[in-house]
Order: structure tokens, then sequence, then C-alpha cells
């Protein structure tokens, strides 16, 4: 199945405009980089800009989380989920649905056209979300739903900026295959693995960290597209899937040194830091000693040093461009 397709014509079919992604640089000060899928649509949520027609809209965003608020690169390489470089799946309503249908819509595209089993599902609420918990209570049964606090459940773009409590789905991708004490929902074990977020964007935060009620309750939701294509393909990791293998295998073959999981960490650095580096400077960011271009530098020097860890000691990155390319 082509994923980002079934995802947009899904939503498509209930009369969402198909937005391509845009720039991962974003033309917004309080940003790095494009974080979420929402990140071009924050002006139409805050009412700065009118609503489009239809004011309901899909797409999958390139997404940056490598500094600011959201950022993800120390830990990319050693763990199953995280990258500097993503892809997310969204729904966007400017004040049209909410709740009911943001819910619905997700529900049945995990279980429908992803025909993900029910018996694996769990989603989470807002503690303070009765109207969600009873929402989900129409597809799920109630064991399945957990409340969190702020920590998990209430979603913001960064300082500032549209925000809102959120509703989570998770997939479990089997006791059999994970159980360490922190496998358990709501843990930081990788059996319970978040796939979909849908954020009730309903307040703006200010700097001074007031939250202003938005003109429109809205919806802005976010689904990895890495997650549910190693989960589509019944691998434990994003890395083992259809989108890093074939640029891991690249790198085996650069530095000579068949892959393993278990010491496989810097193999999974270069392939995702290439993904960063080759879509930024495809973009116009060059290399600085502050900002957006100094963040790339680290990428690419952390990549580079991991190279240098597999022995690879001439210039290789340029070498994995036309696979980022391709795939
Ligand atoms: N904006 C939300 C997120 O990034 C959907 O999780």
């Amino acid at each position: 199945m082509d994923i980002r397709e079934a995802y947009l014509n899904f939503f498509a079919s209930k009369g969402h405009e198909i937005i391509p992604s845009a720039p991962l640089v974003p033309n917004d000060a309080t940003l790095l980089f494009t974080n979420a899928g929402m990140v071009p649509f924050k002006s139409i949520f805050t009412g700065e800009v009118p609503r489009p027609t239809p004011p309901i809209r899909t797409s999958c965003q390139t997404c940056i989380r490598a500094g600011g608020k959201h950022n993800d690169l120390d830990n990319v390489g050693y763990t199953a989920r995280h990258h500097t470089f993503f892809e997310m799946l969204g729904n966007f309503s400017f004040g049209e649905y909410f709740k009911k249908d943001a819910i619905a819509y997700a529900w049945e595209f995990v279980t429908q056209v992803l025909k993900l089993p029910k018996d694996r599902l769990y989603v989470t609420v807002h503690e303070s979300d009765d109207e969600a918990f009873a929402l989900w209570e129409q597809h799920i049964a109630k064991e399945r739903i957990y409340r969190f606090g702020d920590h998990d459940n209430f979603w913001q773009m960064g300082d500032t900026g549209p925000c809102g409590p959120c509703s989570e789905i998770f997939y479990d991708q089997g006791g059999e295959h994970f159980n360490t004490p922190e496998d358990y929902m709501g843990g930081d074990g990788d059996r319970f693995l978040e796939i979909w977020n849908l954020v009730f964007m309903q307040y703006e935060r200010s700097s001074d960290g007031k939250l202003t009620p938005l003109p429109k309750p809205s919806i802005d939701t976010g689904m990895g597209l890495e997650r549910v294509t190693a989960i589509m393909e019944g691998k434990f990791s994003n890395y083992d899937s259809s989108l890093f293998m074939p640029l891991i295998e690249e790198v085996a073959k650069l530095c000579g040194k068949p892959y393993a999981y278990e010491s496989g960490a810097s193999y999974r650095v270069i392939s995702d830091h290439i993904r960063s580096v080759t879509f930024l400077l495809a973009q116009g960011t060059t290399f600085d000693k502050e900002g957006r271009g100094y963040v790339l530098r680290r990428i690419l020097r952390r990549a580079i040093r991991h190279g240098y860890l597999l022995g690879i000691k001439e210039p290789f990155m340029y070498r994995l461009v036309d696979k980022v390319c391709e795939l």
C-alpha cells in the first residue's frame, strides 16, 4: 500500500483539499524548522488570515525536529523511532469539524484503510477531557482509553502559537516481543507505539504564557509516516522499514561492513541525517555558525563522526544523495 496516497485520498474523499508539503524553513521567526504538519497553517488557526474554502485540508508534510522545542537530535540512531527528518500525515479543520469527526475519521482510517487489528489499539485523552473520552467510547472499549496530563496530552507548536489538549492512538506491538519494565501504556518502552496525535486546537499561547481562545475550535492531526510504515511492514524499528533499509545498505557498501541492528547505531544515524542534510541544502539552507545553518552543520558533523566510527575516512555523504532522491 502507498500509505501517503491512501491517507491523502481518504481525507480528500471526506472533502479535504490536498496541500503539497511546505518548505522545511517556515515563514515564521518563532521556529527554526517546520516541526509539524500544522506549521504552514498557523496563521489560519489563529485567524490572522481568513479561512480558506474548503476550510479543511490534508497534507504529508516534511518536518525537522533538531533544535527548538521539539528536538530529537541526540536520540537519533539509538532508538527505534526518533528522527531529525520525517514526514507527518495530517488532516486539518479550521473551525469546521471538531473532536467528534476527527476521532471518527481517525478510527475509520486506522481500522478500515490500514486495517490495523482493533485488539492492538489503545487511545489516550487529556485527563480533563470527558468529551473526548465519551466520543472514543463509541468506537473502542473504555478499558482501552487512558487519561494522561499535560505532559502527554497537551500539544503546542513551540513556546508560542496554537495549542490544545490532544488525543493519541497507540499500537501495541505485542508483549511477546517487548517486556521491559517500561513497556506499559504511557511508559517509555517501545511496545506501545504512538502512531497518531489528534490535537484539539483551542488556544494560542503568547510569549507571557497566557492562553487565548482561538477564533474557532480547530483540528490538527499528525501521523508519523515512518512509524506507520514500519508497523504496516511488521517491523519493530522504523529503521528496519523500506524507508530506511535501502539507505542503511548503501552505508554498509561504503564502509564494507554488513549492518547488524544491535551494533548498528552509526548506520542509522547516517541514514537519518542524510535525509535532513539533503532536504535542507536542496531548499537553500547553508552552513552557518548560528541558527538554522548551525543546526545543519551539527547534523552533518554528527553523521560524519559516525562515518569515522565505521571506518569511512573520505567524504561520503554526497554518495548517499541519489538514494535519498530515489526513495
Ligand atoms: N501537531 C501535532 C503533532 O505534531 C499533530 O503531534
